[in-house]
């Protein structure tokens, strides 16, 4: 019953921070609708993401502390910590500077820059916070005898490596060129 509160916390951190986190960021790019619309699709994948991580981490602190395990002694669990705090900040100011109230027009061009930078260096604390757990919990799993080339300890590296490479396809697709703005007209071919 108590590891049940543990196996859901890669789940909601994966689908959280690094699946809605990632698919907010491309929206920018990936969306065929005008730039006020992928603003909120933006804040709301954001706030989804930040929720379900929030739930995620409150789930590892559970399982630690009914089953009498210390908190907070490894890397993974400070990055951790630094990476919903850093991201729950940036989704404030985010808001704030270009949602409601939103900043004067000087303030928010001078903030995007920043905001974009901010965003994608949390993004890939996200994604290499999320292999340094993989990597923990196999290092567990294999001390605790499962096979070193047994097919779990391939499972978990291959999931890993998959999250890595959606990563890197999210921060690419925020890195290319935004796609002219569609008027919605149909044109002959
Ligand atoms: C970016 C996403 C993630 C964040 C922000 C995160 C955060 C945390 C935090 C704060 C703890 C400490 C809980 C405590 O001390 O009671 C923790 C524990 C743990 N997490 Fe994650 N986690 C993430 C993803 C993952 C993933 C994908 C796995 C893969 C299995 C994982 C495996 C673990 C393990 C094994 C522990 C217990 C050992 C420890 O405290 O280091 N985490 N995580
Ligand atoms: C933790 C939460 C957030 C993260 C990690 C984040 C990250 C990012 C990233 C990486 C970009 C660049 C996307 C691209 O150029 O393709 C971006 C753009 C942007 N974000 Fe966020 N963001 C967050 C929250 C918010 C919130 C709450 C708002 C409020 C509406 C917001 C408004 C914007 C705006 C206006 C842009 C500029 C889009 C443009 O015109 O190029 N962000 N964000």
């Amino acid at each position: 019953m108590i590891c049940v509160f543990f196996n859901v916390h890669p789940v909601l951190m994966l689908i959280g921070l690094v699946i809605m986190g990632g698919e907010a960021i491309v929206s920018y790019k990936a969306l065929p609708f005008e730039h006020a619309k992928k603003k909120l699709v933006h804040l709301i994948l954001h706030a989804i993401a930040l929720v379900l991580g929030i739930i995620g981490i409150y789930m590892a602190f559970k399982n630690h502390n009914e089953s009498g395990i210390a908190n907070l002694y490894s890397l993974h669990s400070w990055i951790g910590i630094g990476v919903i705090v850093l991201y729950g900040v940036q989704w404030i100011f985010g808001f704030l500077v270009f949602f409601y109230p939103g900043g004067s027009g000087e303030l928010r061009k001078e903030s995007v820059p920043w905001h974009v930078l901010f965003g994608m260096f949390i993004y890939i604390l996200v994604v290499a916070n999320s292999a340094l757990g993989f990597l923990e919990k196999l290092t567990f799993l294999e001390s605790s005898g499962i096979e070193k080339y047994g097919s779990e300890a391939f499972l978990v590296n291959f999931t890993a490596i998959v999250a890595i490479l959606y990563g890197t396809f999210v921060l690419l697709t925020a890195l290319s060129r935004a796609p002219a703005e569609d008027n919605h007209h149909y044109s002959a071919i």
